[in-house]
Formats: structure tokens, C-alpha cells, sequence
């Protein structure tokens, strides 16, 4: 499963505002699975998401898949870390990425679905409510898995 040239394009053209942004590359320092930074995990998650969506040919909103997928971890610590921070990442980071991206972008209601719900269902009283979101808490999970084997494509990487 590959992208065309313009479906490639309208990928960067969606991600350019938010890559070129030097606190979402903050996300490059911090390490999310095995040796793949929060930067790294947050493009391969869009770009899988992306990819599903338009070779299944999806009726979606592509922009915000690509936007919300981008900054679903945008919580910028080191979770491998402790601190004095207050319950289980698990739970709390989407609240916190949710909170770092609005506070640095303008967010429509289905990003920011998409970043507080990725978690889903491990937060199962809160389920997405577009099926944009279900389809990057999806590409999250599979990300996740492939980073943790270490068998990503070198694709991905940026
Ligand atoms: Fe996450
Ligand atoms: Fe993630």
C-alpha cells in the first residue's frame, strides 16, 4: 500500500504548519517507544491513518485525521520518568497533550476529539465521538505495536 505523489503532498501540506512549529518538535527529545521519539510516533501515527483512510477511500475529514494524529502526544515530558505529576499517564496524558495544543493552535472539535480520546478504550467511559477518532486511537495502537517490536519501516522516520 503506497501514497501517490499528491496524495503525499496533501499529507506534508496538512502537517507543514504543525512540523514547522519548534514545540512540536520539542516532541523529537522525548523517547515514547524503544528508540523512536514522541515526534517520530506522532508522524507515523498520522501518516497510518492517512494511508488506511485513503486507500480504503474513506469519506473523511483528512486535514483533521493528519492535525489531530500529529498532536495526540504532544504532552512534551519524558513519561518514562516519575514526577510529581498526578495520576496514571496512561489516563492523563490525552488531557494534557488536549491542553498543549490548544494552547499553540486553533483546534476544531473533531482535533481535539481526536487527541482526547486516543486513549480509548483504556479511558472506556469517554468514547470518540467521530469516526476519525476510532480510526487514529486504531493507527495509535499499531504504531505502538511495531515501535515496541521495533519493526517500523524506515519510512516513517522524518
Ligand atoms: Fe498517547
Ligand atoms: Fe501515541
Amino acid at each position: 500500500m503506497k501514497l501517490t505523489e499528491t496524495e503525499k503532498q496533501y499529507f506534508k501540506g496538512c502537517a507543514a504548519e504543525l512540523l514547522k512549529s519548534d514545540d512540536v518538535q520539542l516532541m523529537d527529545t522525548f523517547i515514547q517507544h524503544a528508540n523512536v521519539s514522541c515526534l517520530e510516533h506522532s508522524i507515523s501515527v498520522a501518516y497510518y491513518s492517512y494511508l488506511l483512510c485513503r486507500k480504503l477511500n474513506l469519506s473523511v475529514d483528512y486535514r483533521s485525521i493528519i492535525r489531530g494524529a500529529l498532536l495526540h502526544d504532544f504532552f512534551l515530558y519524558d513519561w518514562h520518568l516519575s514526577s510529581d505529576r498526578k495520576g496514571l499517564h496512561g489516563f492523563t496524558h490525552p488531557k494534557t497533550a488536549l491542553a498543549n495544543a490548544e494552547e499553540h493552535f486553533p483546534l476544531n472539535n473533531m482535533e481535539k476529539d481526536i487527541i482526547v480520546k486516543h486513549m480509548w478504550p483504556l479511558t472506556f467511559t469517554n468514547p470518540p465521538k467521530y469516526k476519525e477518532s476510532f480510526i487514529v486511537s486504531l493507527s495509535d495502537k499499531f504504531c505502538s505495536l511495531i515501535e515496541i517490536l521495533r519493526i517500523y519501516p524506515s519510512i516513517i522516520s522524518h
